[in-house]
Protein backbone atom coordinates (compact mmCIF):
# COMPACT_ATOMS: atom_id res chain seq x y z
CA UNK A 1 0.00 0.00 0.00
CA UNK A 2 1.44 3.39 -0.86
CA UNK A 3 1.56 5.85 1.64
CA UNK A 4 -1.79 8.35 1.37
CA UNK A 5 -1.38 12.01 0.88
CA UNK A 6 -3.49 14.91 -0.16
CA UNK A 7 -2.07 18.05 -1.99
CA UNK A 8 -3.19 21.89 -1.47
CA UNK A 9 -3.23 24.38 -4.20
CA UNK A 10 -3.11 27.54 -3.09
CA UNK A 11 -2.22 30.45 -5.66
CA UNK A 12 -2.67 31.31 -9.08
CA UNK A 13 0.09 30.65 -11.42
CA UNK A 14 1.87 33.12 -13.01
CA UNK A 15 2.64 33.59 -16.86
CA UNK A 16 5.57 31.23 -17.86
CA UNK A 17 7.77 30.14 -20.46
CA UNK A 18 9.74 26.74 -20.35
CA UNK A 19 11.17 23.95 -21.92
CA UNK A 20 10.07 20.86 -20.07
CA UNK A 21 10.34 16.78 -20.23
CA UNK A 22 7.22 14.00 -19.93
CA UNK A 23 7.90 10.68 -18.93
CA UNK A 24 7.61 7.97 -20.89
CA UNK A 25 4.37 6.57 -22.09
CA UNK A 26 2.06 4.05 -20.52
CA UNK A 27 0.75 2.07 -22.58
CA UNK A 28 4.02 1.59 -24.77
CA UNK A 29 6.11 0.84 -21.46
CA UNK A 30 3.43 -2.21 -20.39
CA UNK A 31 3.61 -2.52 -23.71
CA UNK A 32 7.12 -3.13 -24.23
CA UNK A 33 7.59 -5.31 -21.20
CA UNK A 34 4.69 -8.06 -21.68
CA UNK A 35 6.43 -8.13 -25.35
CA UNK A 36 9.59 -8.91 -24.48
CA UNK A 37 8.65 -11.62 -21.94
CA UNK A 38 7.35 -13.37 -24.94
CA UNK A 39 10.50 -12.80 -27.09
CA UNK A 40 13.68 -15.15 -27.05
CA UNK A 41 16.85 -13.39 -25.98
CA UNK A 42 17.65 -9.92 -24.07
CA UNK A 43 15.44 -7.01 -25.20
CA UNK A 44 16.31 -3.60 -23.97
CA UNK A 45 13.61 -0.68 -23.07
CA UNK A 46 14.82 3.25 -22.73
CA UNK A 47 12.75 5.75 -20.79
CA UNK A 48 10.36 2.72 -19.85
CA UNK A 49 7.82 4.68 -17.55
CA UNK A 50 8.84 4.49 -13.89
CA UNK A 51 5.43 4.91 -12.52
CA UNK A 52 3.31 2.67 -10.23
CA UNK A 53 1.43 0.75 -12.91
CA UNK A 54 4.67 0.30 -15.22
CA UNK A 55 6.78 -0.73 -12.32
CA UNK A 56 4.41 -2.95 -10.80
CA UNK A 57 3.61 -5.41 -14.20
CA UNK A 58 7.84 -5.02 -14.09
CA UNK A 59 7.36 -6.83 -10.75
CA UNK A 60 4.80 -9.12 -11.39
CA UNK A 61 6.81 -10.69 -14.33
CA UNK A 62 10.25 -10.38 -12.43
CA UNK A 63 8.96 -12.31 -8.92
CA UNK A 64 5.75 -14.01 -10.20
CA UNK A 65 6.23 -15.23 -13.79
CA UNK A 66 9.47 -16.02 -13.39
CA UNK A 67 11.22 -13.29 -15.88
CA UNK A 68 14.69 -12.11 -15.50
CA UNK A 69 14.53 -8.57 -15.74
CA UNK A 70 17.53 -5.88 -14.85
CA UNK A 71 17.95 -2.27 -15.23
CA UNK A 72 21.36 -1.37 -16.04
CA UNK A 73 22.08 2.54 -16.82
CA UNK A 74 19.17 3.54 -16.86
CA UNK A 75 17.86 0.68 -19.37
CA UNK A 76 15.74 -2.10 -18.74
CA UNK A 77 17.09 -5.35 -20.25
CA UNK A 78 14.59 -8.74 -20.17
CA UNK A 79 15.49 -11.62 -20.64
CA UNK A 80 12.70 -13.41 -22.66
CA UNK A 81 12.14 -16.85 -23.37
CA UNK A 82 9.58 -17.01 -25.96
CA UNK A 83 5.77 -17.89 -25.53
CA UNK A 84 4.07 -18.67 -23.42
CA UNK A 85 7.37 -19.13 -21.08
CA UNK A 86 6.32 -17.92 -18.14
CA UNK A 87 7.34 -20.13 -14.85
CA UNK A 88 5.21 -20.24 -11.76
CA UNK A 89 4.67 -22.60 -8.92
CA UNK A 90 2.15 -25.76 -9.48
CA UNK A 91 -0.87 -24.37 -7.11
CA UNK A 92 -2.56 -20.98 -8.03
CA UNK A 93 -0.55 -18.09 -8.71
CA UNK A 94 -1.67 -14.73 -7.05
CA UNK A 95 -1.10 -11.53 -9.40
CA UNK A 96 -1.48 -8.11 -7.97
CA UNK A 97 -2.73 -5.76 -10.37
CA UNK A 98 -2.47 -2.50 -8.24
CA UNK A 99 -4.58 0.21 -10.28
CA UNK A 100 -3.73 -0.49 -13.63
CA UNK A 101 -6.60 -1.69 -15.98
CA UNK A 102 -4.20 -1.91 -18.99
CA UNK A 103 -1.41 -4.39 -17.23
CA UNK A 104 -4.37 -6.01 -16.00
CA UNK A 105 -6.24 -6.76 -18.94
CA UNK A 106 -2.95 -7.47 -21.20
CA UNK A 107 -1.50 -9.99 -19.01
CA UNK A 108 -4.88 -11.88 -19.27
CA UNK A 109 -4.54 -12.63 -22.81
CA UNK A 110 -0.74 -14.01 -22.05
CA UNK A 111 -2.56 -15.98 -19.34
CA UNK A 112 -5.10 -17.13 -21.22
CA UNK A 113 -2.80 -19.77 -23.08
CA UNK A 114 -1.42 -21.24 -20.15
CA UNK A 115 -2.70 -24.61 -18.60
CA UNK A 116 -2.48 -23.07 -15.18
CA UNK A 117 -4.52 -20.90 -12.57
CA UNK A 118 -4.07 -17.12 -11.98
CA UNK A 119 -5.87 -15.39 -9.26
CA UNK A 120 -6.35 -11.66 -9.83
CA UNK A 121 -6.83 -8.95 -7.92
CA UNK A 122 -6.41 -5.15 -7.94
CA UNK A 123 -6.29 -2.43 -5.68
CA UNK A 124 -9.78 -0.67 -4.58
CA UNK A 125 -11.12 0.85 -7.72
CA UNK A 126 -9.31 -1.53 -9.67
CA UNK A 127 -11.55 -4.19 -8.15
CA UNK A 128 -15.02 -2.04 -9.19
CA UNK A 129 -14.00 -1.79 -12.81
CA UNK A 130 -15.70 -4.19 -15.90
CA UNK A 131 -13.74 -6.88 -16.38
CA UNK A 132 -16.54 -8.80 -18.86
CA UNK A 133 -14.48 -7.40 -21.41
CA UNK A 134 -11.70 -9.93 -20.82
CA UNK A 135 -13.55 -13.01 -19.91
CA UNK A 136 -15.71 -12.51 -22.89
CA UNK A 137 -13.19 -12.65 -25.49
CA UNK A 138 -11.00 -15.41 -23.68
CA UNK A 139 -13.67 -17.66 -22.56
CA UNK A 140 -14.31 -17.85 -26.38
CA UNK A 141 -10.80 -19.24 -27.09
CA UNK A 142 -11.38 -21.70 -24.41
CA UNK A 143 -9.90 -20.17 -21.05
CA UNK A 144 -12.08 -20.17 -17.93
CA UNK A 145 -12.66 -17.70 -15.27
CA UNK A 146 -14.15 -18.26 -11.45
CA UNK A 147 -16.39 -17.24 -9.72
CA UNK A 148 -18.62 -17.98 -13.43
CA UNK A 149 -20.36 -14.66 -14.24
CA UNK A 150 -18.02 -12.59 -12.14
CA UNK A 151 -18.26 -9.29 -13.79
CA UNK A 152 -15.31 -7.62 -11.87
CA UNK A 153 -11.71 -8.16 -9.78
CA UNK A 154 -10.70 -10.28 -7.56
CA UNK A 155 -11.45 -13.99 -10.36
CA UNK A 156 -9.57 -17.07 -11.32
CA UNK A 157 -8.38 -16.88 -14.66
CA UNK A 158 -7.60 -20.90 -15.93
CA UNK A 159 -5.94 -20.56 -19.12
CA UNK A 160 -5.95 -23.24 -21.45
CA UNK A 161 -3.00 -25.67 -23.46
CA UNK A 162 -5.67 -25.73 -26.67
CA UNK A 163 -6.49 -22.16 -27.59
CA UNK A 164 -8.64 -21.99 -30.24
CA UNK A 165 -8.34 -19.34 -32.98
CA UNK A 166 -11.64 -17.15 -33.53
CA UNK A 167 -12.87 -14.14 -35.08
CA UNK A 168 -13.55 -11.23 -32.46
CA UNK A 169 -15.80 -8.19 -32.65
CA UNK A 170 -14.49 -5.04 -30.84
CA UNK A 171 -17.10 -2.56 -30.58
CA UNK A 172 -15.82 -0.83 -27.63
CA UNK A 173 -13.18 1.32 -29.02
CA UNK A 174 -11.15 -0.30 -26.57
CA UNK A 175 -7.23 -0.73 -27.40
CA UNK A 176 -7.01 -2.76 -24.22
CA UNK A 177 -9.35 -5.46 -25.25
CA UNK A 178 -7.95 -5.56 -28.90
CA UNK A 179 -4.29 -5.83 -26.94
CA UNK A 180 -5.46 -8.62 -24.97
CA UNK A 181 -6.92 -10.58 -27.98
CA UNK A 182 -3.49 -9.88 -29.83
CA UNK A 183 -1.39 -11.45 -26.25
CA UNK A 184 -3.76 -14.01 -26.28
CA UNK A 185 -3.30 -14.77 -30.18
CA UNK A 186 0.22 -15.11 -30.28
CA UNK A 187 0.30 -18.59 -29.15
CA UNK A 188 -2.79 -19.64 -30.12
CA UNK A 189 -1.85 -21.91 -33.49
CA UNK A 190 -4.13 -20.45 -36.57
CA UNK A 191 -5.28 -16.76 -37.52
CA UNK A 192 -6.76 -14.70 -34.99
CA UNK A 193 -8.79 -12.37 -36.73
CA UNK A 194 -10.41 -8.74 -34.66
CA UNK A 195 -13.15 -6.52 -36.71
CA UNK A 196 -12.25 -3.36 -35.00
CA UNK A 197 -15.37 -1.24 -35.34
CA UNK A 198 -14.21 1.58 -33.53
CA UNK A 199 -10.53 2.85 -33.64
CA UNK A 200 -8.80 3.09 -30.58
CA UNK A 201 -4.99 3.04 -29.75
CA UNK A 202 -2.85 1.29 -31.75
CA UNK A 203 0.08 0.44 -30.17
CA UNK A 204 0.10 -3.44 -30.25
CA UNK A 205 -0.38 -3.69 -33.78
CA UNK A 206 2.73 -0.71 -34.28
CA UNK A 207 4.55 -3.03 -31.89
CA UNK A 208 4.07 -6.50 -33.25
CA UNK A 209 4.91 -5.20 -36.42
CA UNK A 210 7.99 -3.56 -35.69
CA UNK A 211 9.42 -7.17 -33.98
CA UNK A 212 8.25 -9.13 -37.17
CA UNK A 213 4.92 -11.06 -35.45
CA UNK A 214 2.40 -12.37 -38.69
CA UNK A 215 0.28 -9.31 -38.15
CA UNK A 216 -2.17 -7.60 -40.85
CA UNK A 217 -4.20 -4.50 -40.43
CA UNK A 218 -6.46 -3.55 -43.15
CA UNK A 219 -9.10 -0.97 -43.18
CA UNK A 220 -12.68 -1.90 -42.91
CA UNK A 221 -15.87 0.46 -43.54
CA UNK A 222 -15.34 2.84 -40.08
CA UNK A 223 -12.41 0.74 -38.93
CA UNK A 224 -10.35 -2.07 -39.27
CA UNK A 225 -9.57 -5.55 -39.71
CA UNK A 226 -6.55 -7.16 -37.83
CA UNK A 227 -5.90 -10.80 -38.36
CA UNK A 228 -2.32 -12.42 -36.42
CA UNK A 229 -1.15 -15.69 -37.29
CA UNK A 230 0.00 -17.27 -33.87
CA UNK A 231 3.17 -19.05 -32.92
CA UNK A 232 5.65 -17.86 -34.64
CA UNK A 233 8.90 -17.18 -32.53
CA UNK A 234 9.27 -13.78 -31.94
CA UNK A 235 12.91 -12.28 -30.86
CA UNK A 236 14.47 -9.59 -28.87
CA UNK A 237 14.42 -5.91 -30.03
CA UNK A 238 15.62 -2.92 -28.64
CA UNK A 239 13.00 0.14 -28.44
CA UNK A 240 12.64 3.54 -26.99
CA UNK A 241 9.22 5.00 -25.37
CA UNK A 242 8.05 7.98 -26.47
CA UNK A 243 6.99 11.06 -23.91
CA UNK A 244 3.35 10.26 -22.82
CA UNK A 245 1.01 12.43 -25.04
CA UNK A 246 -2.26 11.89 -22.45
CA UNK A 247 0.73 13.29 -19.60
CA UNK A 248 1.58 16.25 -21.44
CA UNK A 249 -2.33 17.42 -21.99
CA UNK A 250 -2.66 18.24 -18.03
CA UNK A 251 0.33 20.56 -18.94
CA UNK A 252 -0.68 21.80 -22.49
CA UNK A 253 -3.99 22.61 -20.72
CA UNK A 254 -2.14 24.79 -18.26
CA UNK A 255 -0.01 26.80 -20.73
CA UNK A 256 -3.11 26.90 -22.70
CA UNK A 257 -5.05 28.94 -19.95
CA UNK A 258 -2.38 30.53 -18.59
CA UNK A 259 -2.31 34.25 -20.30
CA UNK A 260 1.13 35.27 -21.41
CA UNK A 261 2.18 31.61 -21.33
CA UNK A 262 4.66 29.49 -24.00
CA UNK A 263 6.08 25.98 -23.64
CA UNK A 264 7.94 23.34 -25.85
CA UNK A 265 8.02 19.98 -25.05
CA UNK A 266 10.22 16.81 -27.45
CA UNK A 267 9.35 13.56 -27.93
CA UNK A 268 6.30 13.42 -27.55
CA UNK A 269 4.44 10.26 -28.96
CA UNK A 270 2.51 11.98 -31.89
CA UNK A 271 0.72 8.90 -32.72
CA UNK A 272 -2.40 9.65 -34.89
CA UNK A 273 -4.45 7.74 -32.07
CA UNK A 274 -3.40 9.50 -29.54
CA UNK A 275 -3.16 13.35 -30.72
CA UNK A 276 -6.85 13.69 -31.27
CA UNK A 277 -7.38 16.09 -28.43
CA UNK A 278 -4.55 18.35 -30.14
CA UNK A 279 -6.85 18.04 -33.49
CA UNK A 280 -10.15 19.26 -31.00
CA UNK A 281 -7.95 21.54 -29.47
CA UNK A 282 -6.94 23.39 -32.80
CA UNK A 283 -10.39 23.87 -33.94
CA UNK A 284 -11.18 25.97 -30.86
CA UNK A 285 -8.47 27.98 -31.99
CA UNK A 286 -5.79 26.18 -29.64
CA UNK A 287 -1.99 27.78 -30.99
CA UNK A 288 -0.53 24.75 -31.03
CA UNK A 289 2.17 23.34 -32.95
CA UNK A 290 4.18 19.88 -33.59
CA UNK A 291 7.15 19.93 -35.40
CA UNK A 292 10.28 17.23 -36.15
CA UNK A 293 7.84 14.68 -36.56
CA UNK A 294 9.92 11.20 -36.90
CA UNK A 295 9.85 7.70 -36.35
CA UNK A 296 11.07 6.00 -33.06
CA UNK A 297 11.29 2.53 -32.58
CA UNK A 298 8.26 2.22 -34.76
CA UNK A 299 6.30 5.12 -33.40
CA UNK A 300 5.52 8.93 -34.63
CA UNK A 301 7.49 11.44 -32.50
CA UNK A 302 7.67 15.29 -32.49
CA UNK A 303 7.93 18.28 -30.42
CA UNK A 304 4.93 20.02 -29.13
CA UNK A 305 4.87 23.85 -28.81
CA UNK A 306 2.35 25.73 -26.89
CA UNK A 307 0.71 29.43 -26.67
CA UNK A 308 -1.64 30.38 -23.65
CA UNK A 309 -4.85 30.91 -26.74
CA UNK A 310 -8.70 32.31 -26.19
CA UNK A 311 -10.92 29.31 -26.92
CA UNK A 312 -14.23 28.44 -27.91
CA UNK A 313 -16.37 25.79 -26.52
CA UNK A 314 -16.05 22.04 -27.59
CA UNK A 315 -18.55 20.35 -29.59
CA UNK A 316 -18.01 16.42 -29.76
CA UNK A 317 -20.12 13.50 -30.39
CA UNK A 318 -17.39 11.00 -31.89
CA UNK A 319 -16.10 7.86 -30.84
CA UNK A 320 -13.97 8.55 -27.83
CA UNK A 321 -11.23 5.88 -28.23
CA UNK A 322 -9.03 8.09 -29.46
CA UNK A 323 -9.36 10.69 -26.60
CA UNK A 324 -10.52 9.06 -23.99
CA UNK A 325 -8.17 9.33 -21.24
CA UNK A 326 -7.85 13.38 -22.16
CA UNK A 327 -11.47 13.73 -21.18
CA UNK A 328 -11.51 14.85 -17.52
CA UNK A 329 -9.16 17.41 -18.74
CA UNK A 330 -11.11 18.48 -21.81
CA UNK A 331 -13.84 19.07 -19.21
CA UNK A 332 -11.74 21.70 -17.44
CA UNK A 333 -10.60 23.58 -20.71
CA UNK A 334 -14.01 23.58 -21.51
CA UNK A 335 -15.25 24.67 -18.07
CA UNK A 336 -13.00 27.82 -18.54
CA UNK A 337 -13.94 28.40 -21.63
CA UNK A 338 -16.79 30.52 -22.18
CA UNK A 339 -19.68 29.22 -23.90
CA UNK A 340 -21.28 25.65 -23.81
CA UNK A 341 -19.54 22.78 -24.65
CA UNK A 342 -20.98 19.16 -25.44
CA UNK A 343 -19.24 16.18 -25.30
CA UNK A 344 -21.65 12.91 -26.52
CA UNK A 345 -21.56 9.63 -26.36
CA UNK A 346 -18.70 9.40 -23.47
CA UNK A 347 -20.75 6.69 -21.51
CA UNK A 348 -17.46 4.35 -21.12
CA UNK A 349 -15.84 7.39 -18.92
CA UNK A 350 -17.41 5.86 -15.96
CA UNK A 351 -15.77 2.38 -16.10
CA UNK A 352 -12.29 4.13 -15.53
CA UNK A 353 -10.36 4.72 -12.95
CA UNK A 354 -13.46 6.13 -11.24
CA UNK A 355 -16.62 7.12 -12.58
CA UNK A 356 -14.92 9.79 -14.50
CA UNK A 357 -17.83 11.80 -15.72
CA UNK A 358 -19.39 11.96 -12.02
CA UNK A 359 -15.75 12.84 -10.50
CA UNK A 360 -15.56 15.83 -12.78
CA UNK A 361 -18.39 17.04 -12.56
CA UNK A 362 -18.39 17.35 -8.47
CA UNK A 363 -14.79 18.89 -8.77
CA UNK A 364 -16.38 21.48 -11.52
CA UNK A 365 -19.79 22.48 -9.72
CA UNK A 366 -17.28 23.40 -6.68
CA UNK A 367 -15.79 25.81 -8.52
CA UNK A 368 -19.40 27.18 -9.56
CA UNK A 369 -19.16 26.30 -12.97
CA UNK A 370 -22.71 24.58 -14.31
CA UNK A 371 -22.96 21.02 -15.89
CA UNK A 372 -25.25 18.70 -16.67
CA UNK A 373 -25.08 14.81 -16.72
CA UNK A 374 -26.46 12.23 -18.70
CA UNK A 375 -26.02 8.24 -19.00
CA UNK A 376 -23.54 9.48 -22.05
CA UNK A 377 -23.29 13.10 -22.58
CA UNK A 378 -21.27 16.02 -20.72
CA UNK A 379 -22.77 19.64 -20.96
CA UNK A 380 -20.46 22.21 -19.28
CA UNK A 381 -21.76 26.21 -19.56
CA UNK A 382 -17.97 27.13 -19.39
CA UNK A 383 -16.73 30.45 -17.88
CA UNK A 384 -13.73 32.70 -18.77
CA UNK A 385 -14.12 34.62 -15.04
CA UNK A 386 -14.74 32.99 -11.94
CA UNK A 387 -14.90 34.38 -8.68
CA UNK A 388 -12.75 32.65 -6.55
CA UNK A 389 -13.39 34.14 -3.28
CA UNK A 390 -15.44 32.27 -0.30
CA UNK A 391 -14.88 28.95 -2.68
CA UNK A 392 -12.90 26.05 -2.23
CA UNK A 393 -12.65 22.64 -4.12
CA UNK A 394 -12.38 19.74 -2.04
CA UNK A 395 -11.36 16.48 -4.63
CA UNK A 396 -12.01 13.20 -2.56
CA UNK A 397 -10.71 11.85 -5.74
CA UNK A 398 -11.36 8.23 -5.62
CA UNK A 399 -8.05 6.76 -6.57
CA UNK A 400 -8.23 8.60 -9.84
CA UNK A 401 -4.81 10.09 -11.14
CA UNK A 402 -6.26 12.19 -14.03
CA UNK A 403 -9.04 13.28 -11.81
CA UNK A 404 -5.97 14.60 -9.36
CA UNK A 405 -4.36 16.37 -12.24
CA UNK A 406 -7.49 17.64 -13.81
CA UNK A 407 -8.10 19.26 -10.19
CA UNK A 408 -4.90 20.85 -10.08
CA UNK A 409 -4.91 22.44 -13.25
CA UNK A 410 -8.46 23.72 -12.57
CA UNK A 411 -6.89 25.50 -9.25
CA UNK A 412 -3.98 26.65 -10.14
CA UNK A 413 -5.01 28.11 -13.26
CA UNK A 414 -8.61 30.23 -11.54
CA UNK A 415 -6.51 30.15 -8.34
CA UNK A 416 -9.12 28.79 -6.57
CA UNK A 417 -8.31 26.89 -3.23
CA UNK A 418 -8.26 23.36 -3.14
CA UNK A 419 -7.08 20.10 -1.48
CA UNK A 420 -6.74 17.36 -3.42
CA UNK A 421 -6.52 13.75 -1.81
CA UNK A 422 -5.28 10.48 -2.50
CA UNK A 423 -2.76 12.36 -4.49
CA UNK A 424 -0.43 9.36 -4.25
CA UNK A 425 -2.17 7.87 -6.86
CA UNK A 426 -0.79 10.84 -9.43
CA UNK A 427 2.49 8.32 -9.53
CA UNK A 428 0.52 5.39 -11.26
CA UNK A 429 0.79 7.37 -14.32
CA UNK A 430 3.26 10.64 -14.33
CA UNK A 431 5.77 10.67 -11.38
CA UNK A 432 7.25 13.97 -11.36
CA UNK A 433 4.47 15.96 -11.82
CA UNK A 434 4.22 18.10 -9.19
CA UNK A 435 8.17 18.56 -9.62
CA UNK A 436 6.96 19.86 -13.14
CA UNK A 437 3.84 22.03 -11.73
CA UNK A 438 6.41 23.44 -9.24
CA UNK A 439 9.14 23.89 -12.00
CA UNK A 440 6.65 26.01 -13.67
CA UNK A 441 5.70 28.24 -11.34
CA UNK A 442 3.03 26.56 -9.65
CA UNK A 443 2.44 27.06 -5.81
CA UNK A 444 1.45 23.32 -4.36
CA UNK A 445 2.03 21.81 -0.57
CA UNK A 446 1.91 18.18 -0.16
CA UNK A 447 0.09 17.07 3.25
C1 LIG B 1 -5.09 1.90 -22.78
C2 LIG B 1 -6.34 1.98 -23.35
C3 LIG B 1 -7.40 2.87 -22.88
C4 LIG B 1 -6.85 3.95 -21.96
C5 LIG B 1 -5.87 3.41 -20.96
C6 LIG B 1 -4.70 2.76 -21.66
C7 LIG B 1 -4.12 0.93 -23.33
O1 LIG B 1 -8.37 2.13 -22.17
O2 LIG B 1 -7.91 4.60 -21.29
O3 LIG B 1 -5.39 4.45 -20.13
O4 LIG B 1 -2.92 1.06 -23.04
O5 LIG B 1 -4.53 0.03 -24.06
P1 LIG B 1 -9.60 1.41 -22.90
O6 LIG B 1 -9.05 0.31 -23.71
O7 LIG B 1 -10.46 0.90 -21.77
O8 LIG B 1 -10.29 2.46 -23.69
Amino acid sequence: MKKKFSVLVKEKINKFNKKIKIPGDKSCSIRAILLASQCLGVSKIKNLLESDDVLNCVNVLKNVLGVKIIKKNDIYHVYGNGLNSFRFKKNITKIYVGNSGTFARLVCGLLSTLPAKFYLYGDQSMNKRDFTRVTEPLKKIGAFFYPTNKKTLPLTIEGTSMPLSQKHIEKKGSAQVKGLILMSALSSPGITTIEEKKISRNHSELFLKKINADIKVRKFKKGNIISLRGQKNLYNFNYTVGSDPSSAAFIIALTLLTPGSKLVMHNILCNETRVFFLKILKKVNANIKISNLRKLSGELIGTITVHSSKLKPIVISKNIGKFVDELPILFVIAALTKGVSVFKNIGDLKNKESDRLLESKKILIQAGIKCKVTKDTMIIYGREKIESKNKFILAKTKGDHRICMSATILSLVTGLKAKINNYETVNTSFPGFLTTIKNLGGKVVTK
